[in-house]
Formats: structure tokens, C-alpha cells, sequence
């Protein structure tokens, strides 16, 4: 994730949806706050510093052990003022036992990773009990390109594990499911985020290697990111951003 995160400046490239949504003081009231799937928080507190500056209670939720260490650290840092608790676990199970409620529940890029079976579940349980009646979830994940072009990490998985890897309708499938779960959108907008492929790393590599179906060797993922990216030194990712 680390190398990752050194080829992009996602909290520059989405600070102009921050900023709207600020000055449309959607969330200025909100008091407690869960962020689901948060990794180490970084966009997450981003958003919260930007757009919620009310926050008295916040809970971070995310099942990976080493970044619920992170998060940990980042948001006393970051947010003083702020009572917190970090559970480590998966936002669907957190989802289906937790008895508190929120004014606001955030899942930025963590939708797909939550198991397709347990999203609907996952969202009734937080339109009915988790989220308040007058509260917001705001979701943001991969969406649809304008031009209609493939993005590279679609391209990339496609030729490493042989199957379709559709990443375009990620945001639409989403809207589509919470709109028939109950909830109304009330902002959208999209962004890109542009990523450095120069000096492929072993971070960078394993971050594919990871996520192949069968063991796949560092240089195999080396091969096919060439080929996708050519002599091309950024790529970008496009998403969308919704409050419902
Ligand atoms: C692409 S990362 C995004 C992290 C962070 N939200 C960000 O935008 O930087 C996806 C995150 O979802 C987490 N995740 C994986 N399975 C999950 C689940 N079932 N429920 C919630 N989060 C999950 C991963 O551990 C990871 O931190």
C-alpha cells in the first residue's frame, strides 16, 4: 500500500469535492461519525477536518491488523478533540452488531471489498438502525471513465487472472442498491486521480501479485503492467463521490 500511496496525491485531487461539499454545509451539524474499511484514515480525517468540524464521537472500522495501527496513531494526531474507538473487523459484521447510531457513516473505496453478498444486508442494517433518520453515508468508489476507456488496473487483472475485471459500474451498482434500500441521493460529483507507473517497485509489483486468483511470480506482474502501461508515466483512476 505504501508504494502505492507514494505514486498518488488523492487528498489534492479530491480536496475540490471537500470543498463543495463544505460550502454546501452538508455535514457542519454532524456530531458522531463511523468510517468504515478506513485503511489508515489518511482521506478519511482528510474529509472530517474539511467538513465536519462538529465531530464529537468517532469510530473507525477496518478488519486489516496493521492499519488499524495506523489509524490508531493518525487520529488523535490529527483529531485532538475527537472521543474515538477502532474496531478491528469487516464492515459487514461490524454493520450487524453494532448498537450504536451515527449522524454519519463514511466508506471511501472499501465497497468492493466487502463480499457482494453481504452489501445489502451491510446497507438495510445502516438505513434502519446504524445511521440516524435525519443522516448521511457517503460513498465514494471507482466509476464509469468518460471516454469510455478501460482503466489500467482493470486491464492489468484482466491479464493476470483471465476473467473480466469490470471496475465501470462499481459506483452506479452501488447508488442503484442503497436507492432500492431506501436511501436518496443528495450530492454527486467526480473526480480522477492521476498515479505514477514510473520505476516499478516491489510494492507496487506485490500489490498485484496479491490480488492474482493463483501465486503469481513478481516478474509475471512486472511483464503485464508493462504492457498495459507502456512508456506511459501516470495513469488515473476515476470515481465517484455520493451523499445519501
Ligand atoms: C482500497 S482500501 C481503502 C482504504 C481507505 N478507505 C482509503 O481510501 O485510503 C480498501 C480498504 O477496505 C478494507 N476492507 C477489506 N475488507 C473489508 C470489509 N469486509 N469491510 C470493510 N472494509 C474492508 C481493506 O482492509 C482496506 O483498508
Amino acid at each position: 500500500m505504501e508504494s502505492l500511496r507514494r505514486r498518488q496525491d488523492e487528498i489534492k485531487e479530491v480536496s475540490p469535492v471537500f470543498e463543495e461539499i463544505q460550502s454546501k454545509r452538508l455535514f457542519e451539524n454532524a456530531r458522531s461519525c463511523a468510517i468504515v474499511g478506513c485503511g489508515n484514515g489518511e482521506i478519511e480525517l482528510a474529509f472530517i477536518e474539511r467538513c465536519m468540524p462538529a465531530l464529537e464521537v468517532l469510530t473507525a472500522v477496518e478488519p486489516d491488523a496493521e492499519s488499524v495501527i495506523e489509524v490508531k496513531k493518525r487520529i488523535p494526531r490529527q483529531l485532538p478533540k475527537v472521543r474515538y474507538s477502532v474496531i478491528e473487523d469487516g464492515g459487514e459484521s461490524w454493520g450487524a452488531s453494532t448498537n450504536q447510531v451515527f449522524d454519519v457513516v463514511v466508506m471511501i473505496h472499501c465497497v468492493s471489498d466487502i463480499p457482494e453478498a453481504a452489501r445489502r444486508p451491510l446497507f438495510s442494517r445502516l438505513f434502519e438502525r446504524v445511521i440516524k433518520p435525519n443522516g448521511l453515508l457517503l460513498v465514494t468508489t471507482r466509476t464509469e471513465r468518460l471516454d469510455g476507456t478501460q482503466s489500467a488496473e482493470s486491464q492489468i487483472m484482466e491479464a493476470l487472472n483471465h476473467r473480466p475485471y469490470v471496475d465501470t459500474n462499481w459506483y452506479e451498482e452501488t447508488r442503484l442498491l442503497v436507492e432500492a434500500i431506501g436511501f436518496t441521493v443528495c450530492y454527486e460529483r467526480r473526480y480522477g486521480v492521476h498515479i505514477n507507473v514510473e520505476n516499478l517497485d516491489e510494492g507496487y509489483l506485490g500489490f498485484y501479485a496479491r490480488e492474482c486468483d493463483e501465486p503469481t511470480s513478481l516478474e509475471k506482474v512486472e511483464q503485464v503492467v508493462k504492457s498495459v502501461v507502456g512508456d506511459t508515466k501516470w495513469t488515473r483512476k476515476e470515481f465517484t463521490c455520493g451523499v445519501f
